[in-house]
């Protein structure tokens, strides 16, 4: 397999998707044990059915938190984590990268780890697997800080990641099905700065030509792939 010098790159940008959390027993949202094929999203993951039943889509969100605290970051992780120059863009919404050691995520997604009531703008963090409260000390319903389908992405965010990007020479997608807007566009747009683009998915994800394709998966191929 070719191998990259990180030393010839002076901006480099990680990008990830469920993918790279599979390994770890998180499971993906489409293909095999996808999330969205055993649960209906308009049940569970967006702004309308929490208006219809907030405890339903907060227990469901307790669900996935707890699953994610049984599964370990990777030896993936711990290369995106470790690398100099380098900034990591995520959808990924279950806090791996930063157990495994990465630092200033920009987490295009929201975090399962952190709750907002919007009525009243409040935020705060919240680790456990419970769900410390369902309430706000305002009264109203907290609700994950998550991008569900339907919602507008944060616009800070947004800026952070498409800079990050556009300036980049270095582009890595790792776990994604670039099925997703606006993320989906990040590939394009690393190709149209100029930077040398791969790709790790073991499955073909239907986006840009990349100048490199790695056909295996997030935790064999990271550790293999920058010469030491
Ligand atoms: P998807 O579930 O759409 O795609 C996961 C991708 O990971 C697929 O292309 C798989 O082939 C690939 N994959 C599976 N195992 C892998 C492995 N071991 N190593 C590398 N790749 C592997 O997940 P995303 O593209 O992240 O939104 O989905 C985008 C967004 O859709 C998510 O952020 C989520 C979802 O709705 C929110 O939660 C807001």
């Amino acid at each position: 397999m070719e191998k990259i010098d990180p030393s010839a790159y002076r901006n480099i940008v990680f990008f990830t998707g469920a993918g790279m959390s599979a390994e770890c027993g998180v499971p993906t949202y489409r293909g095999k044990g996808g999330i969205w094929n055993q649960y209906d999203y308009g049940e569970y993951a967006c702004q309308k059915a929490f208006e219809r039943d907030p405890e339903k889509v907060l227990r469901f969100h307790e669900l996935r938190r707890r699953a994610v605290l049984d599964c370990q970051p990777h030896a993936g992780h711990r290369v995106v984590a470790g690398m100099p120059r380098s900034i990591l863009v995520t959808q990924n919404i279950d806090g791996m990268h930063q157990r495994a050691g990465s630092m200033n995520v920009i987490e295009l997604h929201g975090s399962l780890w952190r709750l907002r009531c919007d009525p009243c703008g409040s935020m705060r963090e919240d680790p456990g697997d419970d769900y410390e409260t369902l309430r706000c000390d305002c009264g109203n319903w907290l609700r994950p800080d998550i991008t569900w389908f339907g919602d507008m992405l944060d616009e800070s965010v947004m800026r952070m990641a498409t800079e990050a990007i556009a300036s980049c020479d270095l582009f890595i997608s790792i776990g994604t099905s670039g099925s997703v807007w606006p993320a989906a566009g990040f590939p394009s747009l690393a190709r149209d700065a100029g930077a040398f683009c791969i790709e790790i998915n073991p499955e073909p994800s239907g986006a840009i030509c990349y100048d490199l394709v790695i056909r295996g998966s997030a935790s064999e191929a990271l550790p293999s792939l920058f010469v030491s």
